[in-house]
């Protein structure tokens, strides 16, 4: 397959975008996430973000990345996947992610963390 490269402009299902700018030769990567849904009441306002891609494989590779959303809301998302090209040339980010939200005690713990999934696809 074809390489599927990480920086760009993303769009998942939800309706989120978000930027990726080089990544380097460590692997490691920054940009921008620009979430289309939240669970806080707060105007939803441009996150940061950072990751890294696994160099040893770089037509298809693993990455993760944390986005802080510490501009409006005190939780916390870290995504997981692959890139991935298909026939068609288009490429995909196949992610799974974690967000974790601000437990008030250690007894609400147990319900501070969702799991999901979301597709990404290139904005052209
Ligand atoms: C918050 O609600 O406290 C911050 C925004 C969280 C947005 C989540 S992260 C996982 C999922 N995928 C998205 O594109 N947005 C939501």
């Amino acid at each position: 397959p074809l390489k599927c490269c990480l920086t760009g402009c993303w769009l998942n299902d939800l309706g989120s975008k978000m930027w990726i700018g080089n990544v380097e030769a460590d692997g490691s990567f920054s940009g921008e996430y620009q979430t289309a849904v939240s669970s806080t009441e707060k105007p939803i306002k441009l996150a940061r973000l950072n990751g890294s891609q696994n160099k040893a494989s770089t037509e298809q590779p693993t990455f993760g990345f944390t986005v802080n959303w510490d501009s409006f809301s005190d939780s916390t998302t870290v995504f997981t996947g692959q890139c991935f090209m298909d026939e068609d040339k288009q490429e995909s980010l196949q992610t799974m992610w974690l967000l974790r939200e601000k437990a008030e005690f250690a007894t609400d713990n147990w319900k501070a963390t969702t799991v999901g999934t979301n597709v990404f696809t290139r904005v052209k």
